[in-house]
Order: structure tokens, then sequence, then C-alpha cells
């Protein structure tokens, strides 16, 4: 009873923040996956992380901490969602930066889910491996909005609304490819919403004519992106990075990628997540991605160049 199943990691293209306060978002999965790796037996949900190399274990019930639990979590709702009594061993192998925005902890739960159940003997949808995966994302981040654990089970492209759900997109992504560059600061996603959030409130009037600005600018991406028009994207990209800054989540490390890259020939760049540092995003034509990533490589600490990922949760293997 064993099984292997994986998950892609995201990005988001449009309406970060916003969608804390039911503005919509544009999220897309990108090529980079975690992989988890799920055998039944024991009587303990054992959890083993080979990019952290760290191996600790469980109760079957009952609470826990560090960094390993919510993937414990996340194991236990997968043997739960196959109704089975008995320990898991659950080893995850990630390619996908942890702690930087790209939705590294959704990924590995939406994937133990997955792997959990399947070598459970159950066959468990996308749509309700992401709910079951939310609970683990909890433990990590509190009250997340839900985005990344659901374009992570879904993959491609979504229209995510807080408290409605996601709608996917039909999207032909060939022309394009995503450059992700990573300032190295750290950041820190509860602090930086806190901060948007109590900024919000102590000027209504103007948030609220933003907020308003960024939920029409996801909607018009997003038909412009069903489109194929993905220069008019990049322009929008541009303004969502100017309605970010304007909210306080960038800073001059940011600016410096954000503006190499579209000097380097992205059709728009923008900050992508909380902000406050970590990784920016860049939309580029096909085969143009490299070129961007090159010019950037001397001020980031780190340059992926992926393509959007059509395919979301997976199952790899299965050994009933
Ligand atoms: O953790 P990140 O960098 O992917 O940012 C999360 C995006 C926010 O909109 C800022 C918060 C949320 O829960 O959606």
């Amino acid at each position: 009873m064993r099984a292997v199943a994986s998950a892609p990691g995201k990005t988001i293209l449009f309406g970060e923040h916003f969608v804390v306060r039911g503005e919509p978002a544009v999220a897309v999965a990108v090529g980079l996956r975690a992989r988890v790796e799920a055998e039944i037996g024991g009587d303990a949900v054992v959890v083993e992380s080979k990019n952290l190399g760290l191996r600790e274990s469980f109760p079957l019930h009952g609470g826990g901490e560090g960094p390993l639990y919510p993937v414990a979590v996340a194991a236990r709702e997968g043997l739960r969602a196959a109704n089975a009594d008995t320990g898991v061993r659950v080893v995850v192998d990630s390619q996908i930066p942890p702690a930087a925005g790209m939705g590294s902890s959704a990924a590995v739960a939406v994937a133990t889910v997955a792997a959990v159940a399947a070598a459970a003997g159950a066959e468990v949808e996308a749509e309700e491996v992401s709910r079951l995966a939310y609970r683990a994302e909890e433990v990590v981040h509190g009250k997340p909005s839900g985005i990344d654990n659901t374009v992570s089970a879904m993959g491609g492209a979504i229209l995510y609304v807080k408290g409605e759900g996601a709608r996917r997109l039909d999207i032909d992504f060939s022309p394009v490819e995503l450059v992700l560059a990573d300032t190295g600061i750290p950041r820190n996603t509860g602090a930086m919403v806190r901060r948007v959030l109590s900024l919000a409130e102590r000027h209504p009037e103007v948030f609220s004519a933003i907020y308003r600005a960024a939920g029409l600018l996801a909607r018009r991406a997003a038909e412009l992106m069903e489109a194929g028009e993905f220069e008019a994207v990049g322009e929008l990209m541009n303004v969502n990075h100017g309605l970010l800054s304007s909210i306080g989540v960038s800073r001059y490390e940011i600016e410096r990628l954000v503006y190499a890259a579209r000097r380097h020939g992205a059709f728009g760049a923008k900050l992508t997540g909380a902000g406050g540092g970590g990784f920016i995003v860049a939309l580029a034509p096909r085969g143009v991605g490299r070129r961007i990533a090159e010019a950037l490589g001397d001020v980031a600490a780190r340059v992926y160049v992926v393509p959007v990922e059509e395919e979301g949760v997976r199952v790899e293997e299965r050994d009933l």
C-alpha cells in the first residue's frame, strides 16, 4: 500500500493582498513540483523531508508542532478521506523554494493528501484534496485566503474569490513563460497582510477606491489572458505593481528587479505574493525568459524561468 503524488507551486499574477478583502485574484501553477511518497503501515504518522533533512514521528491524533507538523496534518486528512485507521510514512521531496511565496507548503499539503489517500486505496477529486489540504495550510498560515492550495490542486490559471472559490481560466500559455526572481530578502506574509489592513483602516475611503481598482484590474486581466493578449496582460501587471507599491508592500530591492525585467524585454513585471521581500514575477514572450534571467542574475539571489503548469495534483504511482 504505497503511492506517489505530486503537485505544483504557484505564483500570483494579479490581486494579492486585495484578495484578502474579497477582490478577485489570478494565480497560476508553475512548473516546479512537490513530490510526496506515502506508505501505509505502523501506528503513527512519520514524516521525512529530503529538503530539510528532517524526520519526525507524530501520533495519529492530537496536536503537534515544528516544521513537519503541517505535513502530518495533511497526512491525517488523507487517511481520514480513505477511512483508514492506520499509520503512514510520508517522504517529501520538493523542487519549490520554501517560504518564498511560491506555494511550497500548499503544494506539499496537496501532494501529501493525494498520496496518502491513494496509498490507502481511496480516489479523491482535486477539489476535495484542496479542501483537505487547506486544513494543513491553516496550521502554517493561520487564515490564508486558500488561493495556494486551490491552484496547486487544479493547475493552470484560476480566478479566485475568497469565500466563493475558483474558476479555472481557459488560457493557452504556449506563447509565454514566467521569470521568477528572488530579492533574497525574507518576508512574513502574516505581518505584511496586517500592515496593509491597518493602513487601509486608517484611510478607508482612499483604500476602498484602490481595492475596487484592483478587482476591476484582475477581472480585465483574466479576460485578456483568455484572449491571448499577453502584451496587454503585461501592461496590467505593471499597473497592479503600482497599486501594490501604493499600499506599501514594495521596496527598493523589489523595484530594482521589476525595472530590470521590464527593460530586458518582459511584457510586464510585478512583485508577487505578500511583498516586503520575496519574489518578483515577469511575463515574457517564450524564448526571452533566459535573457531576462541573465540580466537579473547579478542582482537577484536566484532566478527561475518556468512555464505555467497545466496539470494540478497528480497521482504518479500506486501499488496496492
Ligand atoms: O505568501 P504569499 O507571498 O504567496 O502571499 C500571500 C498572498 C496574500 O494575498 C498577501 C495573502 C493571502 O492569504 O492571499
